[in-house]
Parts: structure tokens; C-alpha cells; sequence
């Protein structure tokens, strides 16, 4: 059996609320983290884990994401000619020769199964990752590569988890595993009193191409939205779901905090910049 998944699919359609005014005109996966957009460090992720079919499912405002992994000539040449070369090599090596952009607009915000949803058309009949940009985890081998790994030793669909306060689980989808970590059952965004455990889910999936018959006919669940955690409760009666617990450390860059903690991390690990970083923290932390 070809363990391969080919496609990652990227659901960009959400409008950034929590980021007003910033996100007004440009998409909140394009706000960075030292050096690249949230969007890249995604894109990147999903390439290691031997990815070749990006497809995106975008929404009006977006624009800038497509801009982004596109070629542009008119800056490659401005740079080739002032001797930039690092700078060129950065933008060029972008999106690899090899690897795919496929752009698919959502067009009704109905939430994030019907996101998934609108990706079958490109995905076809093959399992496939779903990579929400605002989880941002720092993971050696990145957590997609990990959930792949454990894809080819199992088979059935894979989506990382992590344990949560258990006042916290109302933000997420909360799942129930048995001996083996398959997940035996699963709850967007469950009141703490109602949590099945505090096992939550985190923005990665492996999901098998079954999912999509089942979205289909998932109706609107929490918020009034379709989905994908719904999707996957049917899922799993029929198909085996694995619960995964990654190792690394994960950023909820969807919270000022969360993405201000990614911006320290990422800062204090980065070549060019780490030393000083840390040498300004330590001075302003000084009583
Ligand atoms: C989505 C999913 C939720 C999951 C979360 C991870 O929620 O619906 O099950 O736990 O991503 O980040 P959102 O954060 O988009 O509301």
C-alpha cells in the first residue's frame, strides 16, 4: 500500500475577528511570526510531511495568501540585481518545484466541515491532512510528519490531541479514547460538566476520504456550523479514528497571547535575531 498523503488542505476562508483591527484588509494567517507568515509555517509543515497538492479554501480578503505563494518576478529581479541573494533564495524556495497551489473559494461562511467539504473536488478519493494555520506547533519531526508516521502503522484516520484545563474545553473539540487510542467519541465544544475527558482536539488532521460522504449529510451542529468534528463522530463508528498525542509545543496563534508567546518562542530560537532577543527580555525583566 502507497502510504502517501498527497494533499493538505488549508481552510483560510475565517474572517480574524479576534485580531481586529489588524485583520480588516489582510487575512489573519498572513500576520507573522518573526520573519513568515502563519501560512507559511503551515505550507511547510504539510511539504515535510511529503505533501504535493496544497489546496487552500479561501474566502473574500484573501487575496494576499495566493500573492504569497505565487511567483514574482518584478522583486525577484530587484533583488537578484542589488545582490540579495539570501533574501531571493527565500522567496523563491517558497513552494518547492514539485508541489501544487490549488485555491478554492468557500463562498458562504458555514463553518469548518463545509470548508473540508468544499476541498473533495481536489482532494478525490485518497486520504488527506486538514492543517488549521492558527494551531502554530513547534515539533521535531513537525507534528503532521509524526501524525503520518502513525498513519503508516495503523492505517484509519489520525487527528492530534492534547490535554486541556478542563474549564478550557469549550473551546474545543474533546474527545473519548479506548485502550488503543481510538477515539470512541467526540464533542465540539463541550461545556466542562459535559466533557468526555479533557482530551483536545488541535488543529491537525489525517483524515480518510470517507469523511467527505459524511459531511454531505452533517447538518449545522455548535454555532450554528457544519462541522468537522460532527463529521468525524459518524466517521468513527464505521472507520477507526485514532486519537494522537504529539510531541512538541503547540501556539493557539488565534489569541493575542497565544501569538505573542509564538512571536518570543520562534524570536528566541531565530539565527539572526535570537541572542539580542533574549539579552532585551532578560534587561526588561530586570526589577
Ligand atoms: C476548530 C475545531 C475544534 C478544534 C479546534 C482546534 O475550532 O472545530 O474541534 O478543537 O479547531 O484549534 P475553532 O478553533 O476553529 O473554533
Amino acid at each position: 500500500m502507497d502510504n502517501k498523503i498527497r494533499s493538505a488542505v488549508f481552510p483560510v476562508a475565517g474572517r480574524g475577528t479576534r485580531f481586529l483591527p489588524a485583520t480588516k484588509a489582510s487575512p489573519k494567517e498572513m500576520l507573522p511570526i518573526v520573519d513568515k507568515p502563519l501560512i507559511q509555517y503551515a505550507v511547510e509543515e504539510a511539504i515535510d510531511a511529503g505533501a504535493t497538492k496544497l489546496i487552500f479554501v479561501t474566502g473574500s480578503s484573501k487575496r494576499a495568501i495566493e500573492d504569497h505563494f505565487d511567483a514574482d518576478p518584478e522583486l525577484e529581479q530587484a533583488l537578484r540585481k542589488s545582490g540579495k541573494d539570501e533574501l531571493l533564495k527565500s522567496i523563491q524556495d517558497i513552494v518547492p518545484d514539485g508541489v501544487s497551489c490549488i485555491y478554492i473559494r468557500q463562498g458562504e461562511p458555514l463553518g469548518l466541515g463545509h470548508a473540508v467539504l468544499c476541498a473533495r473536488v481536489a482532494v478525490g478519493d485518497e486520504p488527506f491532512f486538514v492543517h488549521l494555520a492558527d494551531d502554530l506547533i513547534a515539533g521535531d519531526p513537525p507534528c503532521l510528519t509524526q501524525m503520518a508516521d502513525e498513519y503508516a502503522r495503523h492505517g484509519g484516520s489520525v487527528i492530534a490531541v492534547e490535554t486541556v484545563p478542563k474549564e478550557e474545553t469549550s473551546s474545543y473539540g474533546i474527545v473519548a479514547v479506548d485502550d488503543s487510542n481510538r477515539i470512541t467519541e467526540i464533542v465540539e465544544k463541550p461545556a466542562p460538566a459535559k466533557a468526555p475527558s479533557n482530551s483536545a482536539v488541535v488543529g491537525r488532521y489525517l483524515l480518510a476520504p470517507e469523511i467527505f460522504d459524511k459531511l454531505e449529510t452533517t447538518g449545522r451542529g455548535a454555532g450554528g456550523e457544519i462541522q468537522l468534528t460532527d463529521a468525524i463522530a459518524d466517521l468513527l463508528h464505521e472507520s477507526p479514528v485514532y486519537a494522537y498525542s504529539f510531541s512538541g509545543e503547540r501556539f493557539d496563534c488565534g489569541s493575542k497571547l497565544g501569538y505573542l508567546k509564538a512571536t518570543i518562542a520562534y524570536g528566541l530560537d531565530h539565527d539572526e535575531i535570537g541572542e539580542a532577543l533574549r539579552e532585551h527580555l532578560r534587561e526588561l525583566l530586570r526589577d
